[in-house]
């Protein structure tokens, strides 16, 4: 039997997903193990944590040696339980004797610094790290409208729209999938609002994309690709997520709702709907095998992508830590796979020679 750890910050993290990957298991051989990076006790190196256990259908308590194959699906936020889990598991990664299914990409920063220099490059937004509202007040003497968002950021958390106008200020957020708007009567008072929020935590600053659709909801294309069995990347889904009218976000924990790729782009002119076709091919046949070479090895990745009004094609976001809700939602059929994708792939790696691995990648290691 091959143990399967699956690594989450609490234990009723994506119960219902880990609950359905643990009750597949048994038939290819495998135990799900589920434990929390700050229960690892660093003198036996055993960690307590919960077995599925198959005769009875329930997680059991036990303690066991850290799993060789860990799926990590811990979602890091600015609370002190992050904080202490976090060089754990950059320890955890730098272990020869585990294996991890995807090793995590670094923040939005570093990922643009890096894809800039790739074929992918005009793609992407272009985007500044800001820590001086004076900086902001530049760039929107400029461009007028523009987009911050954290630089750690994920979920539509902390993103922040600001126009400016003649001579005030419009600033738009998103909170408990409520837009909420304010007007900033001059440069004194955006730069009184902005100076303890660029300070509080590290901000990007792109142009702000007219990425929303004739109704003025933003809207992206999501995409999930994963490595299946025998370690080749593929296409699971992908779907349009459409956020709120007026609104600035299209994620779905921001209140964004689904349809299929294909039911939007028959509503296109065909050329168009070609073009988009053709752009979409080109970015995801080249982006896993960039994003390997640069960093870490991968097991899935979530891509979000904007078309603009104008018809240019963004690759907005990229998680390593991706959710499934579009896939399920636009392939029902795929909930299986789905579940099973990472138990294959795991019991792929723990059949590869790991060291040879590892040597292949020896990189600084990121979350
Ligand atoms: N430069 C931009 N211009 C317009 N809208 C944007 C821009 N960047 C992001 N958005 C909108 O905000 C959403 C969240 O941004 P994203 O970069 O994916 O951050 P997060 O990691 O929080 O999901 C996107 O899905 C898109 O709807
Ligand atoms: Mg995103």
């Amino acid at each position: 039997m091959i143990t399967f750890g699956i690594m989450t910050l609490t234990m009723e993290s994506e119960s219902s997903y880990i609950n359905e990957i643990a009750r597949l298991a048994e038939s290819y051989e495998m135990e799900v193990f589920r434990f929390i990076p700050s229960n690892i006790n660093p003198h036996t190196l055993l960690v307590k944590g919960k077995k599925f256990d198959f005769k009875s259908n329930f997680w059991k308590d036990i303690e066991l040696p850290i799993p060789a194959i860990i799926y990590d699906r811990c979602f890091y936020g600015d609370d002190e339980h992050s904080k202490q889990c976090l060089p754990i598991v950059s320890w955890l990664k730098s272990r020869n004797d585990i294996t991890f299914l995807g090793y995590g990409l670094p923040n939005k920063l570093e990922l643009y610094n890096t894809l800039k220099n790739t074929a992918l490059s005009s793609y992407l937004p272009s985007s500044q790290s800001v820590s001086d509202p004076g900086i902001v007040l530049n760039k929107l003497n400029v461009m007028k409208k523009i987009i911050l968002k954290p630089t750690n950021g994920s979920q539509g958390y902390g993103i922040y729209y600001v126009k400016k106008n003649e001579k005030t200020f419009h600033v738009k957020t998103e909170k408990q999938k409520k837009t909420i708007s304010r007007i900033f009567p001059n440069e004194a008072k955006l730069i009184k609002w902005l100076k303890p929020l660029l300070k509080q935590r590290g901000y990007l600053l792109q142009p702000y994309l007219e990425l929303s659709n004739n109704e003025q909801q933003p809207f992206d294309i999501r995409i999930l690709l994963q490595k299946n069995e025998h370690g080749v990347w593929g296409e699971r889904g992908r779907g349009i997520r459409t956020g709120s009218t007026g609104g600035i976000l299209s994620n779905l924990s921001a209140g964004g709702s689904i349809i299929t790729f294909s039911e939007w782009l028959s509503s296109l002119p065909p050329t168009k709907g070609e073009y988009i076709h053709q752009e979409l091919e080109y970015i995801l046949s080249k982006l896993p095998n960039i994003l390997e070479k640069e960093f870490m090895p991968l097991f899935e990745i979530g891509v979000d992508i904007g078309v603009a009004k104008n018809g240019s094609i963004w690759i907005l976001d990229i998680n390593s830590k991706p959710g499934r809700k579009v896939v399920l939602h636009t392939r029902p059929y795929l909930q299986n796979t789905l579940y099973l994708a990472p138990l294959l792939y795991g019991k792929y790696l723990s059949q590869m020679e790991q060291m040879e691995r590892k040597n292949i990648y020896e990189k600084t290691l990121s979350h």
